[in-house]
């Protein structure tokens, strides 16, 4: 009988630690450079349930590093959110200077709406290094996102090569997996501001999720629906109508009847995985050099060079799922 009661007791134990595993949420680190359609998937991660974001680690990109980690602050403080940690990172790329994406996102990256500073600052931890702890941290579960350049993730790399080691999934958004790119004719803006650092970062992983500029193209967000999902009756919402305005028009003039959200996309394929409809798995390389091509992705379609599939690289995905989480995103209170 005692032995009997010792083993239910035993297996009662099993069972409160399995609730307890299932209950745990997964720990989701981003790495971001908002950015417009960067603070539409964080908007996208703050109202995940599964999920529970232990840090935002800012990385220079569409706008320089001030405004980035300012725009990271004020976003968190418009959703309530000033639980969430921010680091500072690297404020140039790797080697080479690059052009930002102003002219596409605003000066200050967030449309130029002049919207007053939030009241709390950006942590003392450098950005890599905060990756580096946190990859300790949460060891084994970690989900690092990359929304940005790799900047930040390559001197994590670089400080400690054996941060793979710790990572359970990897997402990223950049690379045009054709080389139709977005800033130059082959290369899209992340990979091309940074291609040093995409370079080593994309070497270090055996394995990686990529969601490109293409796949973007491919799931664009149609005007009218968009502008119906702005008139939400939530501070997130109206804060992003502000925000987003600019580069929105500046969509619709170039680009036509969809507005395309690069870093939404990498989000519900971060946030909800079970959505990819279709997925490719091939070798992948950075153009470091060339004329017309630095900073372009080259996918490897033919594996005609014997190295491993590291990429698995989104081609589809649900879009009524995708705009879905975007529009309850955007409702959250
Ligand atoms: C990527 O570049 C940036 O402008 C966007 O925020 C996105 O991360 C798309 O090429
Ligand atoms: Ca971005």
């Amino acid at each position: 009988m005692r032995f009997h009661g010792v083993a239910c007791n035993a297996r009662l134990g099993d069972l409160k630690d399995e609730e307890q595993k299932m209950s745990e949420k997964i720990p989701l680190l981003i790495d971001t450079d908002p950015g417009v359609d960067d603070a539409l998937a964080l908007l996208m991660a703050f109202n995940d349930a599964r999920h529970d974001i232990v840090g935002l680690t800012i990385a220079a990109g569409n706008v320089g590093l001030q405004h980035t980690v300012r725009n990271a602050l004020k976003l968190c403080e418009v959703a309530g959110r000033d639980d969430i940690p921010v680091f500072a990172g690297a404020p140039a790329p790797l080697l080479h200077p690059s052009p930002d994406a102003g002219y596409v996102h605003g000066q200050d990256g967030f449309g130029d709406v002049g919207f007053p500073p939030a009241a709390r600052r950006a942590e003392a931890e450098h950005a890599a290094l905060a990756i580096l702890r946190l990859s300790h941290e949460h060891a084994g579960q970690l989900v690092l996102v990359a929304l940005g350049p790799l900047t930040n993730v390559a001197l994590a790399l670089k400080l400690d090569p054996t941060l793979p080691q710790r990572i359970a999934r990897f997402v990223v958004m950049g690379g045009a997996v054709t080389c139709h790119g977005n800033i130059t004719p082959a290369a899209e803006f992340n990979f091309y501001f940074d291609p040093e650092a995409a370079h080593l970062v994309l070497e270090a992983f055996d394995r990686y999720d990529l969601a490109d500029w293409e796949a973007t193209i491919a799931h664009g967000l149609h005007h009218e629906r968009v502008a119906a999902w702005l008139r939400a009756d939530s501070a997130r919402a109206r804060f992003y109508d502000r925000i987003s305005e600019k580069t929105r028009s500046w969509s619709a003039d170039r680009r036509g009847d969809h507005w395309f959200a690069a870093d939404a996309l990498a989000m519900a394929f971060v946030l909800a995985p079970e959505g990819a409809r279709e997925l490719a798995q091939r070798p992948l390389a950075i153009e470091l050099q060339g004329a017309h091509a630095r900073g372009a992705s080259i996918v490897d379609w033919r594996r005609e060079g014997g190295q491993p599939d590291k990429a698995n690289i989104l081609l589809r995905y649900d879009q009524d799922r995708f705009e879905a989480l975007i529009e309850a995103a955007l409702a959250a209170g």
